[in-house]
């Protein structure tokens, strides 16, 4: 699959390494440019390209990796079209850990924001609940991790959970953004919650 990834911190980075090497073709933005893409990633690959933020929205699925305060700046002209998939791993964090300020979204969340600057895309949260270092930390062959995801759009939904199936996740899909979302969203029942599930009831 033609896949975007919007931002280089530890999410995108993680992501985009990954899908590369499970065969994917990943094209990758930051806010610097091209160049600054290929030096945050450290890799190189035929199936790698340092991309503008436009392009990486174009592809059929696109990682949104960047800090809340940003989401504005990367949709701010309308995000991905025609029924594109936008998996939204945000958090609602104003300012990181370990001085953390969540945003005060007054009853509204992230997600729902999310769709609603994105309005012709598919939006997926997903990949947002744990920190990338436990979600990545390495696991005994017999367990998997479980990942939950969110969204509106059924098979948008199914897309995303064939994507965490293969990264070596267990998908678990909650419902809409507006129920599941929200639980999934900081200070919500799945925020931060760790569940391992036996590899071959997972399979
Ligand atoms: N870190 C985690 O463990 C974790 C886990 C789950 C969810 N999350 C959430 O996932 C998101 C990403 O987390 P992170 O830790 O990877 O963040 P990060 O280290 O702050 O990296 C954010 C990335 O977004 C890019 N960016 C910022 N503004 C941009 C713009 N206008 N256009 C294009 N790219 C832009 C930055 O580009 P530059 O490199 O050019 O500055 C940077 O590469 C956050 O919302 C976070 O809350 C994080």
């Amino acid at each position: 699959m033609k896949i975007g990834v919007i931002g280089t911190g530890a999410v995108g980075k993680t992501l985009a390494i990954k899908l590369v090497a499970n065969g994917h073709q990943v094209l990758v933005a930051n806010s610097r440019g091209r160049e600054e893409v290929a030096d945050s990633l450290g890799i190189s690959s035929s199936r790698l390209t340092p991309s503008s933020t436009p392009e990486a929205l174009s592809c059929e699925l696109t990682f949104l990796t960047v800090p809340w305060t940003k989401v504005r700046d990367v949709l701010g002209h309308g995000g991905p079209q025609d029924g594109r998939i936008l998996v939204d791993t945000t958090n609602i964090f104003l300012s990181y850990p370990p001085d953390a300020q969540i945003d005060d979204l007054k009853g509204d969340s992230g997600s729902e924001i999310v769709a609603r600057l994105a309005p012709a895309a598919r939006v997926v949260k997903a990949f947002n609940t744990l920190p990338f270092a436990r979600m990545f930390a390495p696991l005994h062959d017999c367990m998997k991790r479980v990942i939950f995801i969110a969204g509106d759009d059924a098979p948008a939904v199914a897309t995303v959970a064939s994507l965490v199936n293969e990264l070596g996740f267990h998908p678990v899909s909650l419902g809409s953004l507006a129920q599941a979302g929200r639980q999934m969203e900081l200070a919500g029942p799945l925020s931060g919650l760790e569940l391992l599930t036996p590899a071959q009831a997972a399979a």
